[in-house]
């Protein structure tokens, strides 16, 4: 097989999701209903969570988590300036402050040591993400928010199939949020899930997922459902639609499979990038099981003559798709302004966006386009080498 280029990324789609999809247009029922349920039900067996409500993305559990906790305005909340928007924007809308902490440099996550330095009376939550996949230190965590009596929540939008010292992530902190995005492990097209032991928890983000209607009232244009309904709160309409439930469920039933793929995928560019001395491949650790969302390699600078965007000029020259996980919050324009956010105050997250570069990684890659991938990469070092 002769390759010439490889796309970031491509979907890994077959008949299961068509038919899926067809089966529910057929039944006429399209917003959330029994496919969403069994959805929640499959993937609350698979996590061992009590408790899994699926909603409309990410972002959308995340807020769902921390307003039913009770976070808002005068709170703070720990996190990591080295994520996507969503998590910040999640705590910004309960009207709650992010903290910001240093990553560590070697695995791109916050550490309970940082945090720990960011506590504050005002402290209501911490809110680490599992960067690519790859588990965040949770013993450390658990045991600050349960010595500060504070909340414990994950981003854990990369880390569907992630495990911590044995134990699925979703089950470890008070609450989890899963992304179903497009290019995620597992995707609904667009959509998100809450997992949680706190039964009060659950309640409360079930009723705000829908406009905070009394209970059964999703159902209330189906036979049997009834018209009345009372708002018990302000709510949010962040429900999953069965349609997206549909795509989901297909991607299910062959989970385990794609991330068998993703693993392979992963040995291979361990096993090609070990052979050069200008790149360092991702932190891969012994306590945990990598979800390998995405594949993040960092460049060498001081050995090289060339800096990161000139690096990814040249791949995307070679017909390499590639992007960046992540452009820290804090050279962002908004979080900059609102929060005189300075790069000097997170010289690893600033020093670890300048090296990053986010490889093609998906289930359907081959080993002939990682190889390719790799002998680009090796082929720019020597001619970039100082
Ligand atoms: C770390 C992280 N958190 C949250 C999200 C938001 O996920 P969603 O698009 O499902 O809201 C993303 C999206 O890519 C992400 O990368």
């Amino acid at each position: 097989m002769k390759v010439t280029e490889v796309p970031f990324y491509r979907q890994s789609f077959g008949r299961q999701e068509i038919a899926e999809l067809a089966d529910t247009v057929k039944s006429g029922w399209v917003t959330t209903g029994k496919k969403t349920h069994l959805l929640e039900a499959q993937l609350a067996e698979y996590l061992g969570a009590r408790h899994a409500m699926a909603v409309s993305s990410c972002t959308a559990a995340m807020h769902l988590i921390l307003q039913a906790a009770g976070i808002g305005p005068g709170d703070e909340v720990i996190t990591t300036p080295y994520t996507f928007a969503a998590t910040s924007e999640a705590i910004l809308y309960t009207g709650a402050t992010p903290v910001y902490c240093d990553i560590d440099y070697d695995s791109l996550n916050i550490t309970a040591e940082t945090a720990e330095k960011k506590i504050t009376r005002r402290t209501g939550a911490l809110l680490p993400v599992h960067i690519a996949g790859l588990p965040v230190h949770l013993d450390g965590f658990v045991r600050l928010a349960r010595q500060k009596k504070i909340w414990l929540f994950d981003d854990a939008a990369h880390a569907l199939g992630a495990e911590y010292k044995g134990r699925k992530l979703g089950t470890i902190g008070d609450a989890s949020a899963f992304s179903f995005y497009a290019t995620k492990n597992l995707t609904t097209g667009e959509g998100g899930l809450v997992t949680t032991g706190h039964k009060r928890l659950a309640d409360k983000i079930r009723l705000l997922s829908l406009h905070a209607m009394s209970k059964g009232s999703w159902n209330r244009y189906a036979k049997g459902g009834t018209w009345r309904y009372d708002l018990l709160d302000l709510g949010y309409k962040y429900n999953l639609s069965d349609l997206h439930a549909s795509l989901g469920l297909a991607q299910f039933a062959k989970f385990k499979a794609l991330q068998q793929k993703r693993h392979r995928a992963a040995k291979r560019y361990l096993k090609n990038l070990a052979e050069i001395d200008e790149v360092k491949p991702p932190l891969v650790e012994k306590d945990s099981l990598h979800a390998w969302h995405v594949f993040i390699l960092r460049l060498r600078l001081k050995r090289l003559k060339i800096n990161r965007d000139h690096f990814i000029m040249e791949l995307n020259r070679a017909g390499i798709g590639t992007s960046v996980h992540f452009i820290p919050l804090f050279r962002q324009s908004y979080y900059r302004r609102r929060f005189k956010l300075n790069p000097k105050d997170f010289p690893n997250a600033d020093r670890a966006f300048h090296e990053a570069i986010t490889l093609p990684f998906y289930p359907a890659l081959k080993t002939a386009e990682i190889d390719y991938v790799c002998g680009i990469i090796g082929d720019l070092c020597r001619k970039y080498r100082r």
